[in-house]
């Protein structure tokens, strides 16, 4: 008897609302405990028999493991088909496309993201739909109520399958094919960019530094920047992905990618600078002496999209989510076209690609991307940068300047106040709702409320309502705050104070933006009475 089927017991403490289950990896790890959530998810779809799924990860410690566990839950489950990346790796991006391309009922995306990876760091697992998107709400509640309720799961008592070997096999009736990460991927950003274009542009001594953060994103970048855009060797640095990625936060922010930083404000910074996360959905975007951030990126590949050939015919419309700064909305305007605002999370952005509604999406936490894909797309933004500098011939800091001067700027800053005890955070939170309807008006360190509310989304497509998305307080003089509290912080709570400032006249010289926030950042302070709640007033990240 090949196949077993194996009691187990329910699994518990996953947060609803998240795509997927994100854990310690030595909880993964535990007897049973993988093989519960992939049962349950198999479960949740109406079964995996006759089937077909693409799995893949991003090379982080016990990806290789538990894809050959999902593959053999997959063969017991009577699955018909699982497309897997060749030694397990597929970017976010590329599973993304892979699920669309072959028309599978689904894929098993296995990372944590920009978190650490090792056996005492972290782990995960994503289901995404037919469509290449994370799972909606819909799915992954019914996933995580099956976890508490099944007793067995399905597996085959079969050995490991080699995944160091491109092509097809068979896992107990159930055909494997092992494929090229990379190709596909490349195949889709041809048909999008000017290829020639940017090589002539490496060729005449473009320079450019990207820092893979030996994660996934290596031999994606190695590939298409140096073997097919013509970038010099060693372009891509840390290309290699490594199980624990290098010891670091695979997370490209200027913390996590502050060597990259360093390079790219020193003398000897190259033209242009790139990074991209754990996963490869992430990036992040540095000229010579000019970080930019992701909602000024947003905004730049908004207005310069159609110097693309993919993009050409110009973009339906534009959705950001709502922390995400302005400077995009302002485009949208500019060209006529709509543009959306979204709860934090890629998954909002779904119905509006699929109703052909917005191109380009984008979200402050360094995550871009189009209706190419349905996820977020690190290396996508990079190549549609390069395309916009080839034809622009313009440093980064010359094409952010103008960009500027055209639709002024969206000073912006996210404050990050982490670890904070659970009661503390949601006392804060609620002592400020508790306020919300009278704060008009009121002058905190100076600065004057004229508009305060909760932000609940409807979806235009299908009516779905998410209440609860954060609170956003608005100042006289285009001063915009936003608090929320984090959904993927892994201890105790993440409060998250997201500082806008709009100054529309850029005729004056720049200001280095947390000078510009600062009066703000203490008018919240204030409001929230974060010394009160918190026992300080200093946060732990700023990006
Ligand atoms: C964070 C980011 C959010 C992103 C999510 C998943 O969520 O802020 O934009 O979609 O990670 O990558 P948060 O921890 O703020 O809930
Ligand atoms: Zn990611």
């Amino acid at each position: 008897m090949t196949f077993e089927m194996v009691k187990t017991s329910p699994i518990t403490g996953q947060k609803p609302g998240t795509s997927g289950l994100r854990k310690k990896t030595r909880v993964f790890m535990a007897p049973h405990y993988l093989e519960n959530f992939i049962q349950a998810i198999f479960n949740s779809i109406g079964g995996a028999k006759g089937k077909s799924f693409v799995v893949g990860g991003d090379g982080r410690f016990f990806n290789r493991q538990a894809i050959q566990t999902i593959l053999k839950i997959a063969a017991a489950n009577g699955a018909a088909r699982i497309i897997v990346g060749w030694n397990g790796l597929l970017s976010t991006p590329a599973a993304s496309h892979l699920i669309r391309i072959n028309g599978t009922d689904g894929g098993i995306i296995l990372s944590a993201s920009h978190n650490p990876g090792g056996i005492d760091e972290d782990f995960g697992v994503k289901f995404n739909v037919p469509n290449g998107g994370p799972a909606p709400e819909s799915v992954t509640s019914a996933m995580l109520a099956e976890t508490l309720t099944l007793s067995s799961y399905r597996i085959a008592r079969l050995p490991d399958t080699d995944l160091d070997v491109l092509g097809e096999t068979e896992l107990g009736g159930m055909q494997v094919s092992v494929v090229d990460p990379v190709e596909d991927y490349l195949a889709l950003m041809r048909t999008l960019f000017d290829f020639d274009a940017i090589r002539t542009m490496f060729a005449g001594g473009f320079s450019m530094c990207f820092d893979a953060m030996h994660a996934v994103t290596g031999p994606y970048a190695k590939k298409i920047l140096e073997d097919v855009l013509g970038a010099p060797k060693g372009t891509v640095i840390n290309s290699v992905p490594l199980e624990d990625f290098g010891g670091g936060h695979p997370d490209p922010n200027p913390i996590w990618a502050s060597t990259l930083i360093d390079l790219m404000m020193s003398d000897n910074a190259p033209d242009f600078g790139a990074a991209s996360d754990g996963d490869g959905d992430r990036n992040m975007i540095v000229g010579r002496g000019q970080y930019v951030t992701p909602s000024d990126s947003l905004a730049v590949l908004v207005a310069n999209a159609q110097l693309a050939p993919g993009y050409a015919a110009g973009i339906a419309g534009v959705a950001r989510s709502m922390p995400t700064s302005a400077a995009s909305d302002k485009v949208a305007e500019k060209l006529g076209i709509e543009c959306f605002e979204t709860p934090t999370g890629w998954k909002f952005f779904g119905n509006l690609m699929d109703a052909g509604r917005v191109t380009i999406c984008g979200e402050e936490s360094a995550g871009t991307g189009s209706d190419h894909v349905r996820e977020k797309d690190g290396l996508w933004a990079v190549l549609l940068w390069l395309n916009i500098l080839a034809v622009r011939k313009q440093p980064v800091a010359r094409l952010l300047a103008d960009h500027w001067a055209e639709y002024g700027r969206n000073y912006y800053s996210r404050h990050d106040y982490e670890a904070v005890p659970t009661d503390a955070a949601n006392d804060l939170m609620g002592n400020v709702i508790g306020q919300l309807a009278t704060l008009r008006g009121k002058t905190f360190a100076g600065q004057t409320v004229s508009r305060a509310d909760e932000f609940c989304y409807r979806d235009p497509i299908d009516g779905s309502v998410s209440d609860h998305q954060g609170l956003r307080i608005w100042f006289e003089g285009g001063g915009r705050a936003v608090l929320r509290l984090s959904g993927t912080g892994t201890e105790g709570a993440t409060i998250r104070v997201y500082l806008e400032q709009y100054q529309p006249d850029m005729s004056a010289i720049s200001q280095p933006a947390q000078q510009v926030l600062l009066p703000l950042q203490q008018a919240v302070a204030d409001l929230v009475r974060m010394q009160h709640f918190l026992g300080r007033t200093k946060p732990d990240v700023v990006t």
